[in-house]
C-alpha cells in the first residue's frame, strides 16, 4: 500500500466525489502511516483482535479542534499504565494533534462536528495469554468520523432501559473489551431507547457509553469515581460547571429505586453531550420533559465546548 505523499509536496486532500459519499477516501493512521481506511489492516495475531488487549479514547472534534486533549490523554496514559502497555509517542499532545489534523483534513472533517478515535493495543504476537516478548511494538490506530449531535432528541428528552451491570471490576480503564456495553446498548435499541442504565448490587453505576447523573431536590448526584465506572471527561466537566453555577453536587451513588424517583435524569459523554432522560423502562422520570437543571447544564456545556475550541483556534491563528 503506497503511503500518501507528503502534504507539503502534494494537494493535502484526496479527491472526494461529493455525490457518492460512500466512495469518499477516508484517511486513517496506523503505526506511522497515513492510509485509506478501506485498505488499512492489522495482523490477525494482534492482541486487540485475539484478547481485546488494548485501550481506546474518543475525542470530540469541533471545526478540526480536539476538545479537552489533555484530559483524554491523561486517562489513556493511566489505562496503559494499568495494563502495562508501553506508552507510544502519540501520548504527547503535539504528536496527537499533528496526526489528528492530517486524519481530519484528509477525511474532509476539518469543519463541523466529528469524533476522533484512538486505539492502542499490546501489538501482534503468537497467541499466548501472558505478555509477548519485550519490545513487541504496540499497535496504534486513529480514525475520525462525522457525528451529528442529537439536538432534536435533546429538546424532548430520551428514553433509557435499566439492566444488570455484568462488566468486570475495572470499569475505570477504557479498554476495548466492550461486549457487555455492546449487548446493553443493543437491548436498549431493540426497545426503542437511547441508553441502557447499568445496575450493580441495586445501585446505578453508569450507562453503556455515557455516565448517568440525577437531580434530587436540587442536588446533582452521580456515582463516585472508583473501579465501577469510567471517569468520564464529560462527567467531570459537568460537575465542575454545576459547582461554578452554585448547584450542589454529591458524588454518591443512587439506587435503582431512587433512579425512578429522580426529579431529573441525564446522561453525559463525549458524543452524547448532556442528554436528558425522561423515561426509564417506560416509566416517566420527573415531569416527563427535560428538567431545568439539566437544560441549564446542557446549554452551559455546549457553550464551554464551543468557547474552548474557538479559543484554541485563536491561539493557532495568532501564532501561525
Ligand atoms: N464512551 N461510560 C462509558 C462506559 C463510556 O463508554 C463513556 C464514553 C463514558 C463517558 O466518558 P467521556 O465523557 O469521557 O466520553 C462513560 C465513548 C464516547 C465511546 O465508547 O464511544
Amino acid at each position: 500500500m503506497p503511503i500518501l505523499r507528503d502534504r507539503r509536496s502534494a494537494p493535502s486532500r484526496p479527491v472526494i466525489d461529493r455525490n457518492t459519499v460512500q466512495a469518499a477516501i477516508v484517511i486513517c493512521y496506523r503505526n506511522g502511516e497515513f492510509l485509506p481506511r478501506a485498505s488499512a489492516t492489522v495482523s490477525v495475531e494482534d492482541r486487540g483482535f485475539i484478547f481485546g488487549d488494548g485501550v481506546y479514547e474518543v475525542w470530540r472534534v469541533i471545526n478540526g479542534r480536539l476538545f479537552e486533549t489533555d484530559r483524554h490523554l491523561a486517562r489513556l496514559e493511566n489505562g496503559l499504565r494499568e495494563l502495562r502497555i508501553d506508552a507510544p509517542d502519540i501520548l504527547r499532545a503535539e504528536v496527537l494533534n499533528e496526526i489528528a489534523e492530517r486524519v481530519l483534513s484528509e477525511s474532509g472533517l476539518s469543519e463541523g462536528e466529528a469524533a476522533l478515535y484512538l486505539e492502542v493495543t499490546r501489538g501482534a504476537a503468537p497467541r499466548a495469554h501472558a505478555f509477548p516478548a519485550a519490545g513487541t511494538a504496540p499497535t496504534v490506530f486513529v480514525m475520525a468520523n462525522r457525528i451529528t449531535p442529537a439536538d432534536a432528541l435533546r429538546e424532548r428528552g430520551a428514553a433509557a432501559i435499566a439492566m444488570p451491570d455484568i462488566r468486570w471490576l475495572r470499569c475505570d480503564i477504557k479498554t476495548i473489551q466492550l461486549l457487555p456495553n455492546v449487548l446493553a446498548k443493543q437491548a436498549a435499541v431493540e426497545r426503542g431507547a437511547t441508553e441502557a442504565i447499568l445496575i450493580r448490587d441495586g445501585v446505578v453505576t453508569e450507562g453503556s457509553h455515557a455516565n448517568v447523573l440525577g437531580v434530587f431536590g436540587g442536588v446533582l448526584r452521580t456515582h463516585p469515581l472508583n473501579n465501577l465506572i469510567l471517569p468520564g471527561i464529560t462527567r467531570g466537566l459537568v460537575l465542575e460547571l454545576a459547582r461554578s453555577l452554585g448547584i450542589m453536587v454529591e458524588e454518591r451513588a443512587f439506587s435503582e429505586q431512587e433512579l425512578f424517583e429522580a426529579d431529573e435524569l441525564f446522561i453525559a459523554g463525549t458524543t452524547t453531550d448532556v442528554m436528558p432522560i425522561v423515561r426509564v423502562n417506560d416509566r416517566v422520570i420527573g415531569a416527563g420533559v427535560p428538567g431545568e437543571v439539566t437544560k441549564r447544564l446542557s446549554r452551559e456545556y455546549r457553550a464551554l465546548m464551543d468557547e474552548s475550541v474557538a479559543a484554541e483556534r485563536d491561539v493557532v491563528t495568532r501564532s501561525g
